[in-house]
C-alpha cells in the first residue's frame, strides 16, 4: 500500500485531484462509444455531422449530439476530462481510465456482423488487459497496478446489440430459431458472467452493470414490429429485454457471494427510462419523439445521413438518431443511473455509494 501510494504521488500531475476515484474504465456499445470505430472502413460509424453538434470537439465518434451517459457519469464522478477511447490513448491517459466501448459490439461475437467491424465484449477484455500492462509499467509493479486498479469504477453496459443486432434481426442471425427468448437471455448471462468474472481476475473491484434499455422504444424496432411508439415500453421487444435484465440482477447476487471484495451493482436504466417517460408525459413540456437528425431507415441506416441538417432544437426531441437519445435525455438517465431516485434504480446500491466504498 505504501509503496502505491508512493508511486500514486509520483504521478500526482496525471490524476485527477477532484474526482472521487482515481480512474474509470468503460466497456459497452454505441450507446457508451466515444470514437473507438473511427479507423474501421466498414462498421457503425458516427464521427461525421451532424454528430457531436452540441459537443465541445464536435464529431468524436460519440452516437449523439453531445454527451454521452458514461461521459456524464464521468463528470459526476468529479473527472475534468472525458475517458479516452482505447483507440486514442497514449503516455499516462490510461491512469485515469479508458473507453472500450464500440458501435454494434456486443456480449456474442458474432453480434453485429452485418455492420462490420467492431469490438465484442471479449475484444474489449483483450484491450483492457493490454492497458493493464502499460499500467503495471507506469506503476513500477504488478502488485502495484492490482492495489490501483481495486480503486477504479468500472461501467460495464452490454447486451443492446446482441438483441437489436442479433436476435431481432431473424433474416441474419439464426439465434431466434434455435433458442426461445428465455433460453437466449439464459445463453447471454452465462457468456457475460464469465465476462465480469474475467473483469475481476484483471483487478475489478467497483462494477456497475447497466441493464438494457426499452430497446423496444428505437424507432427501428417500431418500424419492423409495427409498434404504436406509444405503447413501445409494453411490447414484446421489450418483454424480451426484460427476461435478461432480471438475469442480470440475480447474477450480480452471484458474483458478490463468489468473489472476494467484489462490488457489482445493477443499474435498472429500463426502469429509470419508465420513470423518466412518465414524468415526461405530466410534465406539460413533453419532448417530440424524433429522430432529431434525417435517417435513411428505408435501407436499415438507424444513424445519421452524413452531413444533414439536424433539428434546429435538440432539446426538444428524445431521440437524435434512430436509435439514440439525445444529450438532453442522456443527462436525465445518468443522472439517475449515478444516484438513484427509487429503490428500483440501482441494486443493491447505487454508484454515488460505490464510489465511496
Ligand atoms: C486523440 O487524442 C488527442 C489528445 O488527447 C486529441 O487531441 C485528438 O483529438 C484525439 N483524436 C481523436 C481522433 O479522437
Ligand atoms: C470470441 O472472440 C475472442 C477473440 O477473438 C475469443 O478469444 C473468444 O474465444 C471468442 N468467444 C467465443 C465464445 O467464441
Ligand atoms: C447458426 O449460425 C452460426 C453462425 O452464424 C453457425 O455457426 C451455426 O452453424 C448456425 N446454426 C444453425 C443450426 O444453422
Ligand atoms: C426496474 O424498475 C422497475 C420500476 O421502475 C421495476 O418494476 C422492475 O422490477 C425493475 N427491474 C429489475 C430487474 O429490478
Ligand atoms: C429550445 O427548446 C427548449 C425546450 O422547449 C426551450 O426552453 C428553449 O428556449 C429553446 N431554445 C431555442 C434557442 O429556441
Amino acid at each position: 500500500m505504501v509503496l502505491v501510494l508512493f508511486f500514486v504521488t509520483n504521478l500526482q500531475p496525471f490524476i485527477d485531484a477532484t474526482s472521487q476515484v482515481p480512474c474509470y474504465f468503460i466497456f459497452g456499445d454505441s450507446e457508451f462509444d466515444c470514437g473507438n470505430n473511427n479507423g474501421f472502413t466498414k462498421a457503425s460509424k458516427s464521427n461525421y455531422p451532424p454528430y457531436g453538434i452540441d459537443f465541445p470537439d464536435g464529431p468524436t465518434g460519440r452516437f449523439t449530439n453531445g454527451r454521452t451517459q458514461a461521459d456524464l457519469i464521468g463528470q459526476f464522478l468529479g473527472f475534468d476530462n472525458f475517458i479516452p477511447p482505447f483507440a486514442n490513448t497514449s503516455g499516462q491517459d490510461i491512469l485515469k481510465g479508458v473507453n472500450y466501448a464500440s458501435g454494434g459490439g456486443g456480449i456474442l461475437n458474432e453480434t453485429g456482423k452485418t455492420l462490420g467491424d467492431r469490438i465484442s465484449m471479449d475484444m474489449q477484455l483483450q484491450n483492457h488487459e493490454t492497458t493493464i500492462k502499460g499500467i503495471s509499467n507506469l506503476l513500477g509493479s504488478s502488485g502495484a497496478a492490482e492495489s490501483y486498479l481495486a480503486s477504479c469504477i468500472y461501467l460495464v453496459g452490454m447486451g443492446s446489440n446482441d438483441y437489436i443486432n442479433n436476435y431481432l434481426l431473424p433474416e441474419s442471425y439464426n439465434s431466434s430459431q434455435l433458442y426461445t427468448p428465455n433460453m437466449y437471455a439464459t445463453i447471454l448471462a452465462q457468456n457475460y458472467a464469465q465476462q465480469l468474472r474475467t473483469l475481476y481476475n484483471f483487478g475489478a473491484r467497483k462494477v456497475a452493470i447497466v441493464g438494457l434499455g426499452l430497446i423496444g422504444c428505437a424507432l427501428p424496432e417500431i418500424v419492423l414490429h409495427d409498434t404504436n411508439i406509444f405503447t413501445c415500453a409494453g411490447n414484446c421487444v421489450t418483454k424480451d429485454a426484460e427476461v435478461f435484465n432480471i438475469q442480470l440482477k440475480s447474477l450480480v447476487d452471484q458474483l458478490n457471494n463468489d468473489l472476494l471484495n467484489a462490488n457489482f451493482i445493477y443499474i435498472n436504466v429500463s426502469g429509470i427510462t419508465t420513470t423518466y417517460l412518465a414524468a415526461d408525459a405530466k410534465s406539460g413540456v413533453t419532448l417530440k419523439y424524433g429522430p432529431c437528425c434525417n435517417t435513411d431507415l428505408i435501407v436499415g441506416r438507424a444513424e445519421c445521413i452524413p452531413n444533414s441538417v439536424p433539428c434546429s432544437n435538440r432539446t426538444m426531441y428524445k431521440f437524435w438518431d434512430a436509435f439514440h437519445t439525445t444529450e438532453v435525455v442522456n443527462i436525465l438517465l445518468a443522472k439517475g443511473m449515478y444516484n438513484a431516485q427509487t429503490p428500483f434504480d440501482a441494486y443493491p446500491f447505487d454508484i454515488v455509494r460505490l464510489a465511496l466504498l
